[in-house]
C-alpha cells in the first residue's frame, strides 16, 4: 500500500525559516565559534541548510540513537549508538534535531553533553510536537510548532523512506 502524503511545509516556507534561525543564532553567538551536533540520520538535511545560514566559525559533529520505533514510544529507552568525535569542554554547543517529541531523546543528549562540560549547551529543533511531550525540555530553536502528526521529507522518514522529499509531508 503507497500512503499518501500531503504537503505540510513546502520548501520554500523552510528554507525561509531555516534562514531566520540562522540569522538568530549567528546574532546570539556574536562571533564566537559554535559546534553543531546534528542526530543522525533525521537532522542531515536540517543541519546542512541550518549551518549555510549560520555566520560562523563553525564545525560539524553527529551523534546516533536507537529510534525505540513508534510501537514502542511508552519504554523510554535511549540508547547511544554513535558518542561525537571532537571533546565538547568549553565550546559553544548546538544540538540540531529533526522533531522533538516526547523529549526523552534529548533529555538524555542533554544530560550527556553537558556532562562534558561545554561553555553553552543549545537545542535547535525543526519541528516541535509541544503537546506530545514527556520530559520537561524545550528547544532554544524552533524551526515549526505542528500538532501530533507523523511527518516526512527534509530529513524525516517513515521505515528509512522519505528523507529525500524536498517538503515536509503528513503521511495520511
Ligand atoms: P522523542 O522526542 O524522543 O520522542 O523522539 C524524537 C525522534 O522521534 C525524532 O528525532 C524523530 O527521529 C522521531 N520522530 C518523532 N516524530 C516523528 C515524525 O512525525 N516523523 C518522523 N520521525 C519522528
Ligand atoms: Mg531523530
Amino acid at each position: 500500500m503507497v500512503p499518501e502524503l500531503k504537503i505540510l511545509f513546502p520548501r520554500e516556507q523552510i528554507a525561509a525559516r531555516v534562514a531566520e534561525m540562522g540569522e538568530q543564532i549567528t546574532r546570539d553567538f556574536a562571533g564566537e565559534p559554535v559546534v553543531l551536533v546534528g542526530v543522525l540520520k533525521g537532522a542531515t538535511i536540517f543541519l546542512s541548510d541550518l549551518s549555510r545560514q549560520i555566520a560562523l566559525d563553525s564545525t560539524f559533529d553527529f551523534i546516533s540513537v536507537s529510534s525505540y520505533g513508534r510501537q514502542k514510544q511508552n519504554s523510554g529507552e535511549v540508547k547511544l549508538l554513535k558518542d561525537v568525535d571532537q571533546s565538547m569542554e568549553g565550546k559553544n554547543v548546538i544540538l540540531v534535531e529533526d522533531i522533538l517529541d516526547t523529549g526523552l531523546t534529548m533529555a538524555y543528549l542533554k544530560e550527556m553533553i553537558l556532562a562534558h562540560h561545554p561553555r553553552t549547551f543549545r537545542i535547535a529543533a525543526l519541528l516541535d510536537k509541544k503537546c506530545r511531550r514527556r520530559r520537561p525540555i524545550q528547544a532554544d530553536y524552533v524551526g515549526f510548532e505542528i500538532p501530533d502528526e507523523f511527518v516526512v521529507g527534509y530529513g524525516m522518514d517513515y521505515a528509512e523512506r522519505y528523507r529525500n522529499l524536498p517538503d515536509i509531508c503528513v503521511v495520511g
